[in-house]
């Protein structure tokens, strides 16, 4: 339906949310174990534009927001109808660097009220992403809504940020604010997307069978990882992606793709792992200080997208102002 037949619009609004990428404790979290994320300044912009009613529509097509299921379980939230949305976004789909999480996030940032209350925002957020994927924890979301360096069931290591609710008998789950320390980091997008979803549950089927307790040894990994964040022991952090990485692959989602983007830049970096779900998507690399731009070359010529990229502080908000 083209926007001329709809009337005119009762109101317009955009907001933006970051991109993410976990750097301890991915998979685990789901059967709540703790992480660490990282909102990262690759940013996702939606515009909306409300008719008061009638279909709703993705850059003018209906059957282009029928099938988005995450704008859909949003807009089931928010009890919005009769809207067009707009979006753009640097964050390539399913590469594990928080497509649907930003999605969710800055969708319902622009349809719920004002002043915007963020715990609601990062509540509302998970559901919608969990409707869709029917998967998950709420990790992703929360880091995307909160911004900056985000842990989740760490205790009291960082500044509380919220609880989200425990769904169908996972969670509830406790996030805190932790220090950045500063680096950048280098992101590589192996061009294989993955969703979510079943990834989540192939891991499901695979602890089934684990005898050697991994997600016990991840989430060790992840407290030591964090406590030498905390420090700024970079080296230390480095060490323990590393071990993180080896988990990952040892509880099935790694991939050959992402063993030979690991393998070029071994040499060079302090510490290199899956990051999100795996099986494909995307690689976090931690180079030593002055390194990134070696490190981000020999990812490109190996193929990979890449990403150097450092943590915003900014979660997800409202824009005044022309969104692009
Ligand atoms: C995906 O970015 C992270 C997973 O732990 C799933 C989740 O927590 O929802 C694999």
């Amino acid at each position: 339906m083209a926007k001329a037949d709809r009337g005119r619009p009762l109101w317009s609004r955009w907001a933006r949310a970051p991109g993410k990428v976990i750097l301890f404790g991915e998979h685990a979290v789901v059967y709540g174990h703790p992480a660490v994320a990282l909102a990262i300044d690759l940013p996702t912009t939606v515009h909306v534009t409300a008719y008061g009613g009638g279909e709703t529509t993705l850059s003018g097509c209906p059957e282009g927001f029928a099938k988005n299921r995450y704008l859909l379980e949003a807009a089931k939230i928010a009890g919005a109808e009769g809207l067009d949305v707009r979006v753009r976004s640097g964050l390539p789909r399913a590469s594990g660097l928080g497509s649907s999480a930003a999605l969710s996030s800055a969708f319902l940032a622009a349809l719920l009220p004002e002043p915007l209350d963020r715990v609601d925002l990062a509540r509302k957020s998970f559901l919608a992403e969990f409707n869709a994927q029917r998967q998950g924890s709420p990790v992703d979301t929360s880091t995307v809504t909160a911004g900056g360096v985000v842990g989740v069931g760490l205790g009291s290591a960082g500044v509380k940020l919220w609880e989200v609710p425990a769904v169908e008998g996972r969670g509830p789950w406790g996030f805190t604010r932790l220090r950045d320390p500063g680096w950048t980091w280098v992101v590589a997008y192996s061009g294989l997307p993955k969703a979510t979803g079943p990834a989540v549950k192939a891991v499901g089927e695979r602890l089934k069978e684990d005898t050697t307790h991994l997600l016990d040894r991840i989430a060790r990994v992840t407290h030591d990882g964090s406590r030498a964040l905390l420090e700024g022991n970079r080296e230390e952090v480095g060490r323990q992606m590393n071990l993180n990485h080896e988990l990952l692959v040892e509880l099935g989602v790694g991939h050959d793709r992402l063993a030979e983007l690991v393998e070029a830049v071994k040499g060079r970096v302090l510490g290199v792992k899956i990051t999100g779900a795996g099986r494909g998507g995307s690689l976090v690399a931690l180079p030593r200080p002055g390194d990134e731009a070696a490190v981000a070359n020999l990812f490109s010529s190996e193929g990979a997208l890449v990403f150097p990229v450092t943590v915003t502080k900014e979660g997800t908000g409202r824009l005044s102002g022309p969104a692009w």
